[in-house]
C-alpha cells in the first residue's frame, strides 16, 4: 500500500526497496504516466505478481488527523474492493502536523479505523459460495518504538467494540427485543468482571418508574432496567454512571411515525448498545476504575394499551411528565435512568441517545450534539472526539430555555411549544430531572456532580463517502472509552 501526498515520488517511498528491479521500473514509469493527484486510488499488478494499491491522499499542506482517519477506513475498503487479504502499510504515511506528536495514540486510532472499515453486518444475507470478504491482516510498517505496538493493540481492542455495538444496532426490531437486549448485556458482561443485573416490570413498577412504565404499555413486550457494574476502582473512588437509551423499536406511539421517518428505528437503542460495548472495552483494557451503566429497555409501540399524548406520568424522581407527543420518548424513560443514576453517588454522569431528530437537522450526519453542565468536560470530550475521530459538537444548556418545556397540566412537557430548538428542548427536558425539584418537597435528590447529554441521533448511522458499512456507526464508543480511560 503506498500513500501518496501529490508531491511525492514513489521511489522515495519507504516499502519501494521491498521491490525487484523490474517493479520498481513498473512503478516509475506508472507515476510518469500518471500523477497521482487527488484522492484516487491505484489498484496495480506488478510484474512479479505483487498487488499493491496506490492511494492519493492529496496535498501534504492539507493533510491532517482528521484526513489520516478517513485514509485509514478508506485503504481498508479499497483493499476488501480489490479482494486484498493481507496487506502492509507504512505508519509514517500517516503523520502530520496534528498528530506526530503522539504516535502512540495515531497507531491507536488508526487501529480502531481499520476495524471500523473492515466490517459489515452480513448476519442475515446468503453468503456468496466464497463467503464474505475481509482483510485478514494488516501489517504496520514503522522504525520507530515509541509504543506504536501498543497503541494497535488498544485501538483494536477499542474497534472490535465499536462493531459490537454496530451489530446490536443493526439487528432487526424483532429480533432485539428488551429481553434480547438483557441477555446480550449479560453474556457481554459476564467474562469482564462486569456484573449485571436485570430489574423486570415488577420491580420497575416497586422503583415507581412510572416514565419507563409509561411508554412501554403498549407493546407486548415487557420493559427491562439493565444494570452493569463495572467497580474495578478504589473502594471509596465514586463511579462514572453512563445511561444510554434502549428504545427497541421506537414507532412513534399513537403519534406514529411516518414511512421515512420510522425507517432505522431499530436503531433507537444504539445509546444503549454504545453504553453496554464501552464497558466491556474498558474491562479488556483493564481500566481500574468505577463505572456504572444504566439502560432503561422499552419498546415504543400503538396499541389498544399504549400511553396517550395528554397523558401525566409520575416519574421516580416524583415530578410529573405531561405527555404532549408519543414520539418523544427517549427523554421520558431517561427521566427515570438519571434518577436511578443518583444512588450512586456519581462524580459524573453521561447519558447517550438517539433522542433527537432537531440534532441531525442542526448539525447534520457529521457530529452528535453535546450539553453539558460543565464546560471543562464538555470540552475536554470534543477534544477527544477529535483525536479519535468520533466527533461531537456543544450546544447551549442555559436556563432561559426551561419556558419551552413547562407543563400546562404537569411538571415539564416531553415537546417544545414551537417547532424550533428540538435539540436544546431535550436536553433541557433531561436537565430537570438531574436538578433538584422546587416543585416537590420530599423525593428527589439534587446531582451535586457533573453531567453530559450526548444526542447521538446525528452519528446513528454511517453516511455516505465515510468509509463505513450502512447501518449503525458505532458512536460514541470510541468517545466514551478513550474519554473515560483518561478522566
Ligand atoms: N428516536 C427519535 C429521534 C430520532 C430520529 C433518532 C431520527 C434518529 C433518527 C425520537 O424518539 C423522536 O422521535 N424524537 C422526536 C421528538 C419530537 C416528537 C419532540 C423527533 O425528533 O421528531
Ligand atoms: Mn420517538
Ligand atoms: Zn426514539
Amino acid at each position: 500500500m503506498f500513500l501518496l501526498k501529490d508531491e511525492d515520488r514513489i521511489d522515495r517511498h519507504r516499502l519501494f526497496k521491498f521491490l525487484n528491479a523490474e517493479d520498481k521500473t513498473y512503478l516509475i514509469n506508472f507515476q510518469k504516466n500518471f500523477p497521482v493527484k487527488k484522492e484516487h486510488s491505484h489498484p496495480l499488478v506488478l510484474p512479479s505478481g505483487i498487488k499493491v494499491l496506490v492511494l492519493g491522499i492529496g496535498e501534504r499542506v492539507k493533510f491532517n488527523n482528521r484526513k489520516a482517519m478517513l485514509t485509514g477506513r478508506r485503504l481498508v475498503s479499497v483493499a476488501r474492493a480489490e479482494k486484498v487479504r493481507n496487506l502492509a502499510v507504512n505508519f509514517d504515511d500517516f503523520l502530520a502536523r496534528d498528530n506526530r506528536e503522539n504516535q502512540k495514540l495515531l497507531a491507536q486510532v488508526l487501529a480502531t479505523q481499520f476495524e471500523m472499515a473492515n466490517y459489515e453486518f452480513v448476519k442475515y444475507k446468503t453468503p456468496q459460495p466464497e463467503g464474505w470478504f475481509f482483510v485478514q491482516a494488516i501489517e504496520i510498517l514503522t522504525e520507530k518504538q515509541n509504543g506504536i505496538k501498543e497503541g494497535v493493540e488498544i485501538g483494536q481492542i477499542i474497534g472490535e467494540e465499536i462493531n459490537k455495538a454496530r451489530t446490536l444496532s443493526n439487528t432487526p426490531g424483532s429480533d432485539m427485543t428488551p429481553r434480547v437486549l438483557a441477555s446480550e448485556a449479560i453474556q457481554a458482561g459476564e467474562k469482564y468482571g462486569i456484573k449485571v443485573n436485570v430489574l423486570d416490570e415488577k420491580e420497575i413498577q416497586e422503583l415507581k418508574m412510572g416514565g419507563i412504565l409509561g411508554v412501554s404499555k403498549g407493546s407486548s413486550e415487557k420493559p427491562k432496567f439493565i444494570i452493569m457494574e463495572y467497580l474495578r476502582g478504589g473502594r471509596g473512588e465514586k463511579p462514572v454512571v453512563l445511561v444510554g437509551k434502549g428504545v427497541t423499536f421506537d414507532t412513534g406511539g399513537l403519534n406514529l411515525k411516518t414511512e421515512n421517518g420510522i425507517y432505522e428505528m431499530h436503531m433507537d437503542m444504539s445509546g444503549g448498545s454504545a453504553v453496554i460495548h464501552t464497558l466491556v472495552a474498558l474491562g479488556r483494557l483493564r481500566v481500574k476504575k468505577n463505572i456504572v451503566g444504566l439502560i432503561p429497555a422499552v419498546e415504543n409501540m400503538p396499541s389498544g394499551s399504549s400511553y396517550h399524548p395528554g397523558d401525566v406520568l409520575t416519574t421516580m424522581n416524583g415530578k410529573t411528565i405531561e405527555v404532549l407527543n408519543t414520539d418523544a420518548e427517549g427523554r421520558i424513560i431517561l427521566a427515570d435512568a438519571l434518577e436511578y443514576a443518583k444512588k450512586y453517588k456519581p462524580r459524573l454522569v453521561i447519558d447517550v441517545a438517539t433522542l433527537t431528530g432537531a440534532a441531525m437537522s442542526a448539525l447534520g450526519q457529521r457530529a452528535s450534539a453535546i450539553f453539558s453542565t460543565s464546560d471543562k468536560i464538555r470540552d475536554r470530550l470534543v477534544e477527544v472526539g477529535e483525536s479519535v475521530g468520533d466527533f461531537v459538537w456543544p450546544l447551549p444548556l442555559w436556563e432561559e430555555y426551561e419556558e419551552d418545556v413547562k407543563g400546562t397540566f404537569g411538571d415539564v412537557a416531553n415537546s417544545g411549544k414551537t417547532r424550533y430548538g428540538g435539540a436544546i428542548n431535550g436536553a433541557i427536558f433531561l436537565w430537570q430531572f438531574i436538578k433538584s425539584s422546587s416543585s416537590v418537597t420530599s423525593g428527589p435528590t439534587p446531582l451535586a456532580s457533573a453531567w453530559v447529554h450526548i444526542d447521538m441521533a446525528p452519528r446513528m448511522t454511517a453516511t455516505e463517502n465515510e468509509f463505513l458499512a450502512k447501518g449503525s456507526t458505532g458512536a460514541p464508543v470510541g468517545l466514551l472509552t478513550e474519554f473515560l480511560r483518561k478522566f
